[in-house]
């Protein structure tokens, strides 16, 4: 006889766990709030009604004679689902209304732990009365401000990115207060969540699931407003990369503490799961807030995860026996990832969709409906997420190629996040908590002041590049933005047949400075330029302008000149080099160090070289050696031919393709350089590793 399984709800969510009902050999009975089409095809009986219509789906679990349900949304848990459905001798997996209060009470779990003496609370007070928080939020000064109740997760204001004054906050305390019994402030914590499912059978029994990352943002790069949660991840041994396994065990700890401490308070049984929102931070793992269910999107991840019989689990969890059963999980990576109507989540556009699906389309995702229609004429959105797709694989970037190819390939008007399980954005997330935890500490190349970051050019020949970055300051002056300004203009060649640094300078109206290199040193009767004393002497004077001007950095714009400490030491300096400096050769050196101009070209179409980018880098005392910041796009070189030419023609299409790579690289690159520099986004770690918007980037950042 198979074992008849309600299932309440009608998301993603839900499909998963209606997938894992019916591995485990259930039959399933769908309570649907909408039609979820995966969920429909499995069932053996499903009905359609509102999700916190309590006595419809007890009427539809007793018709239908289940004889243990599973509660998906919090929606039915705290309308009181479990304490009905258990009146009527249906074992449930889910709690009961006053037991759900973990989630839909902050106030109550905050004040469960304290009186508990359960560690990993963030500082925080509970209001009732209006004004009564201004003290508080002063002295904590940045906080968040939790409506004390079931928000669906929008409610939570931060301060300085949804409430910028203490008077804004209070407000919205008292805005809380009219539609809620209650406010929560707590201190604002920084640091990398991640969420931990636990299955308790108010027994002392758990089973702990793999921690998942979700990501709230609705666009790449963690932008946009907040969602219900645009995917997930989860890694192969259970942890994630920017957490030990000593962090998940403290996460257990408080889960199971908590659990314990709700037997004691309300000496009733907390059936179901335990859903930990909790953050990694400088002062250890914290808890931001507990669900009474699985996770949507984490419940994609972990479920198919499990190897043990899902129905027995939830058996042995209603029945208080989870101590004795022993669960296994695959040892996999997982990577899940939603798509949702265009305009999601403030004006989702509703239209039909087509969804890839592992017959027809071979992927290799697995596939769950989230709230789509299903009409006579195929698949349509609603307001709220689509359709999700789960990669499984053993690292997670493998899965996020599974999840990424299935999302890419759903037609019609919708999105999803490319980001999600990213090697690059998991590392994000590794570099942050390492930050954190003080492991790495950022210092930015230059600290943005209120006034436009000062630069000095040098420069000795036509200064193509110098024109390009002054036309993105004036370009960016008239869009309000003046984010840079190019204070002096320094030339080591007084010949200006081939030098326009005094043309441009009276161009831009910008103090012009020369000193001839070859006087300089005629003067003091040597011959050649090469003695390096001499030099720093000439930078000395150099460095005595630059003071002079306040200039922040200096910028080489086609400088022929050796820079020495005097002037490196006290100023970042940086350079465009027109090839690829990552490019290394085999002793590990720099292939393309050192070369000017299109012998750079030559150099790599001789090499075989198929492309040609142009670099940005930080000037040091060895001549192009100092860490790349930016990577132009590439410049094909088509090489096929150079083994019949001779010099000459070599020559001539090297020059060819050099002007090519100044056009789409350096007069790229250079200026995008500058401006990441004055906007504070370029950072080095102690190591030397460069960050682009506190991302590591050993090699660069490649512009897109
Ligand atoms: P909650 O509903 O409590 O999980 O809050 C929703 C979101 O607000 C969380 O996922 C966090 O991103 C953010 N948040 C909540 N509490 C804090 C806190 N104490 N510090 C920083 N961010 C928080
Ligand atoms: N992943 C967010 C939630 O389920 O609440």
């Amino acid at each position: 006889m198979k074992t008849k399984v309600l299932l309440v709800g009608s998301g993603a969510r839900e499909h998963a766990i209606a997938d894992a009902l019916i591995a485990g050999g259930s039959e399933l009975y769908a309570y649907m709030q909408l039609l979820n089409p995966g969920i429909k095809r499995i069932a053996k009986t499903f009905t359609v009604g509102k999700a916190d219509d309590v006595a419809a789906a007890v009427k539809f679990a007793k018709e239908n004679g289940v004889e243990i349900a599973v509660i998906g949304p919090e929606a039915p848990l705290a309308a009181g689902i479990v304490d009905e459905l258990e009146k009527a001798g249906i074992k449930c997996v889910g709690p009961t209304r006053q037991l759900a209060q973990l989630e839909t009470s902050k106030g109550f779990t905050r004040n469960l732990m304290q009186k508990y003496g359960i560690e990993g609370l963030p500082r925080f007070r509970i209001f009732t009365k209006k004004n009564a928080a201004a003290d508080y939020l002063k002295e904590l000064g940045s906080y968040v401000v939790k409506p004390d109740g079931l928000t669906g997760g929008k409610g939570v204001k931060v301060s300085g990115e949804h409430l910028s004054s203490n008077d804004e906050a209070l407000d919205y305390c008292n805005e809380i207060l009219n539609s809620h019994n209650a406010v929560v402030v707590e201190e604002k914590l920084d640091g990398e969540e991640f969420s931990l499912q636990t299955l308790t059978d108010g027994n002392g029994g758990f089973i702990h699931f793999p921690a998942v990352q979700d990501h709230k943002r609705a666009f790449d790069g963690d932008t946009g407003p907040n969602t219900g949660g645009m995917g997930s991840y989860s890694d192969s041994n259970f942890l994630l990369p920017f957490l030990t396994a000593e962090d998940v065990e403290q996460a257990k700890k408080i889960t199971e503490k908590v659990a314990a401490a709700l037997k004691k308070e309300t000496r009733t049984s907390y059936k179901g799961i335990m859903y930990g929102g909790f953050m990694k931070t400088a002062a250890g793992i914290k808890l931001l807030e507990y669900n009474a269910r699985f996770g949507d999107p984490e419940a994609m991840n972990v479920l198919p995860l499990l190897k043990t019989n899902f129905v027995e689990v939830c058996e042995a969890t209603a029945e208080g026996k989870l101590s004795g059963l022993k669960v296994e999980f695959e040892n996999k990576a997982t990577v899940c990832k939603y798509v949702v109507p265009e305009g999601y989540p403030d004006n989702p556009v509703i239209g039909k969709i087509e969804v890839p699906s592992v017959e027809k389309d071979c992927i290799k995702a697995l596939v769950y409906y989230a709230a789509v229609e299903e009409k006579a004429d195929g698949v349509y959105t609603t307001k709220s997420r689509g359709v999700a797709f789960v990669g499984i694989a053993d690292t997670i970037s493998a899965a996020e190629k599974i999840a990424e190819e299935a999302a890419s390939m759903v037609k019609g008007g919708v999105f999803h996040r490319k980001d999600i399980g990213t090697w690059q954005l998991v590392q994000k997330r590794v570099e942050h908590v390492k930050r954190l935890t003080g492991k790495t500490t950022l210092k930015l190349l230059y600290t943005p002041k209120s006034e436009p970051m000062k630069v000095a050019a040098f420069m000795s020949g036509s200064g193509s590049n110098l024109r390009r970055i002054l036309e993105l300051q004036q370009q960016l002056k008239q869009q309000g933005k003046e984010l840079f300004k190019v204070v002096m203009i320094f030339t080591d060649t007084a010949d200006e047949k081939i030098c326009n640094a005094k043309k441009i300078a009276a161009e831009y109206k910008v103090a012009y400075y020369c000193n001839d290199i070859r006087e300089y040193y005629a003067k003091l009767g040597y011959s050649d330029k090469k003695d390096m004393k001499i030099r720093q002497q000439y930078d000395a004077e150099t460095a005595k302008l630059l003071r002079m001007h306040k200039a922040d950095i200096v910028a080489l714009c086609g400088y022929m000149s050796i820079i020495t400490k005097p002037v490196i030491g006290s100023f970042l300096t940086v350079n465009v080099h027109p090839a690829d400096l990552r490019i290394k050769d085999e002793s590990g050196g720099r292939k393309y160090a050192g070369c000017m101009g299109s012998e750079c070209i030559k150099k790599a179409m001789i090499n075989g070289e198929k492309e040609a980018r142009s670099t940005t880098h930080i000037v040091t005392e060895n001549v192009d050696q100092g860490q790349v910041l930016l990577v132009s796009k590439p410049v094909r070189l088509d090489i096929t031919n150079i083994r019949s030419s001779n010099e000459e023609e070599l020559d001539k299409i090297a020059h060819e393709y050099q002007e090519k790579l100044k056009e789409q690289g350096d007069w790229k690159v250079y200026p995008e350089t500058i401006k990441m520099l004055a906007e504070g986004r370029l950072a080095a770690d102690e190591k030397g590793t460069i960050y682009a918007d506190e991302e590591a980037r050993q090699n660069g950042l490649e512009m897109g």
